[in-house]
């Protein structure tokens, strides 16, 4: 018999249980009574702590449209990665000793790029490992999407839907923040699908005059008001030449605590117009995962299994070019995928006269 475990770690997202789903029923399809599924509890603090536990093909139906992850999650195991070394060793030992007391074959990995980095070093250590790329943040190195992103951007562009009218009727400057503190995939397709004026991303340093200039321009037009899509992870030009640790300090010291904050109040000095601050937050990250999630997951699930009976181990799961592949490990961990320069919906944007501060 085959053990495959499955654990989800890092920041849930919709789409975890649809993706553990695929992989449990492409699973028992292919390999029938010879598999069996051990669910690993909290992610990575699970097989540090022991806490699994063999699971009946029944807890695997039913779960395709719950958002969240019925194995729950945690964020990095690790006390400062980088810096507490002998942590890291304790606990990567703790991990194998789990992964050997379980019995377990294989271990499939739900997560986005800490997870991965944790994957790759469990892969190096030997063990037998699969990824799944989740994020909202769409920032995983190697694949063209990630499970959860599309359902976050539908999300995001009803918030900001929402705020249309509510912007028109008081004639105001609405800032909807965004999720994404380094990546502003989610800020650049709700920006664009919610029709947002104004949209500000981390990889895109913002000239706030030019911010200002885009809330005028659109008044001098006739239009009451201008609604700013801004990732949480939006700097400034100078914001961008500094370290986080000073840019953070400047920021608390004219009393702002976000990047949102600060521009809002920046524009509402700079041009007069009433401004208000939307943050949906944790919002974009809960219940149920879109149709185009729900298939992604499925089909990356189902991947996934058939990785499980090659035993093709020490890779992660990737969609490149409309066609579900895997990369090794390796290749992909402790990198990210920004938006970059060329982008071609930066240009889309601009096309469609939207400021990109
Ligand atoms: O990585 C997903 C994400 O939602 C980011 O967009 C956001 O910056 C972060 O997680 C929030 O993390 P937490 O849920 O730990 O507050």
């Amino acid at each position: 018999k085959k053990r495959v475990g499955i654990l989800t770690s890092g920041g849930d997202c919709p789409g975890l249980n649809a993706t553990i789903r695929g992989a449990a029923k492409a699973l028992y399809q292919r390999m029938g009574d010879k598999v069996e599924i051990v669910g690993i509890m909290n992610g990575y603090d699970g097989l540090i702590n022991g806490n699994y536990r063999d699971m009946d093909p029944s807890e695997f139906s039913g779960i395709l449209t719950v958002g969240g992850t019925i194995l729950g999650t945690k964020r990095t195991p690790f006390k400062k990665m980088r810096v507490v070394e002998e942590d890291k060793v304790d606990k990567v030992a703790a991990m194998k000793k789990t992964y050997k007391e379980a019995k377990l074959d294989c271990l499939l990995c739900l997560g986005g790029n800490g997870t991965h980095k944790t994957a790759n070093l469990l892969s190096q250590e030997g063990l037998n490992i699969i990824g799944l790329p989740k994020t909202i943040d769409n920032d995983i190195y190697g694949t063209d999407v990630t499970f959860g992103f599309h359902t976050a951007v539908d999300i995001a562009t009803e918030v900001i839907d929402r705020i249309h009218t509510t912007a028109g009727s008081h004639s105001r400057v609405m800032c909807i923040e965004i999720m994404g503190n380094k990546a502003g995939w989610l800020t650049l397709y709700s920006g664009i699908a919610g029709g947002a004026d104004i949209i500000l991303i981390p990889e895109h340093p913002y000239d706030i005059d030019k911010v200002a200039a885009a809330v005028e321009k659109r008044a001098k037009a006739g239009k009451n008001f201008s609604i700013l899509a801004v990732a949480e992870g939006a700097l400034s030009t100078a914001e961008a030449k500094m370290k986080r640790k000073e840019w953070t300090a400047k920021r608390a010291e004219a009393g702002y605590t976000t990047a949102t904050n600060r521009i809002a109040m920046q524009v509402q000095q700079m041009t007069g117009a009433e401004t208000r601050i939307c943050v949906p937050g944790h919002m974009q990250r809960g219940g149920s995962p879109s149709a185009y999630d729900r298939v992604l997951a499925t089909q990356f699930g189902s991947y996934a299994a058939s990785l499980v009976a090659d035993e093709h181990y020490g890779v992660t799961v990737a969609m490149v070019n409309r066609h579900v592949t895997s990369n090794p490990l390796i290749d992909i961990a402790g990198k990210t995928r920004g938006v970059p320069d060329d982008c071609d919906m930066l240009n889309v944007a601009r096309s469609m006269g939207i400021s990109l501060g």
